[in-house]
């Protein structure tokens, strides 16, 4: 059996191809940039580029089971193109935002229930991984701990069940070589609900010194933002930020339930 991996150089994509190698699968490998990629000759690599879903036609050709990312600008286009080619089952690196009552009012939710949308449509078989939070977000604040042992945030009390990127993988491998997750849409969240204090708090224990929380305006936070990121996602960050204070996230057994495992730890 054959599997496509689009976006091998991602966190996810490239953790879901190491877990299929590992199970001695076949794997190819998208990239809008293959020359960049640093991959076992074993792995065929292809250009391809969501935003032009012809590209994606010769990694498609003769492939059963493909692992998409939901970052797509055309995804009623690629998902014929996939139909097309004959693929037995998608998998779906959706996010547990689709299942907000709000979602399609949203930037994030509306564009990824449109890519849940066009699988749906494009009537192949389907697992949609509907993860909360990656913990691995906190790597944003590496620059600050770095330069200041602290980390400026608008919303400290948000409360999160951050997961670890390796479970997402973990259950997308599984998903991707055998037969139990098809039509399923698990939500994936980590073991614990932490606030983004508790988070920093956490790294500061693991590194070995006290980190602090700076608290910011939202405009401040904006304003910080922005340097790294467009408008629109600092406006989502931060609306998911002010949402999740005094909320109460569920934590879900699915990963539990589908690897046999616990799922991994924000400390891990
Ligand atoms: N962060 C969260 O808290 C969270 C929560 C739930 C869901 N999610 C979802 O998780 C995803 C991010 O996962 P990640 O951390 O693994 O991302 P990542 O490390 O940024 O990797 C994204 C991958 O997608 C590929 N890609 C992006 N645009 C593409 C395009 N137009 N055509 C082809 N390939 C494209 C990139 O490949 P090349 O650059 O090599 O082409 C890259 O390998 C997003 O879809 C997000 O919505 C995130």
């Amino acid at each position: 059996m054959s599997v496509l991996v689009m976006g091998a150089s991602g966190a996810i994509g490239g953790a879901v191809l190491r877990g299929l190698q590992g199970r001695g699968m076949e794997v190819r490998a998208t990239s809008r940039t293959p020359e960049r990629l640093s991959l076992p000759g074993s792995v065929r690599t292809f250009a391809a580029d969501a935003a032009e879903p012809a590209s994606f036609s010769d990694a498609l050709d003769s492939v059963d089971r493909v692992f998409l990312y939901a970052d797509l600008p055309e995804p009623e286009a690629l998902l014929a193109t996939v139909a097309a080619a004959g693929v037995q089952h998608v998998v779906l690196l959706s996010s547990a935002a689709v299942t907000s009552p709000r979602a399609a009012d949203d930037f994030n939710g509306s564009r990824i229930l449109r890519a849940e949308r066009a699988v749906l449509e494009a009537g192949v078989a389907h697992t949609f991984l509907r993860p909360c939070e990656f913990a691995s977000n906190a790597a944003r604040w590496s620059w600050s701990i770095k330069a200041e042992g602290a980390v400026p945030l608008p919303y400290p009390d948000a409360l999160q069940t951050p997961i670890h990127d390796q479970d997402i993988a973990d259950v997308a491998v599984i998903a991707l070589t055998g037969d139990s997750l098809l039509g399923a849409a698990p939500i994936l969240t980590g073991p614990e609900r932490l606030t983004l204090r508790e988070q920093v708090a956490t790294i500061g224990e693991v590194l070995g010194r006290p980190l602090s929380v700076i608290e910011q305006t939202e405009a401040e936070s904006a304003a910080t933002l922005a340097a790294h990121l467009p408008d629109v996602w600092v406006q989502q960050i931060l609306k998911g930020w002010r949402e999740a204070v005094g909320g109460n996230p569920t934590l879900s057994d699915e990963y539990a339930r589908i690897t046999g495992r616990s799922p991994r730890t924000f400390r891990t």
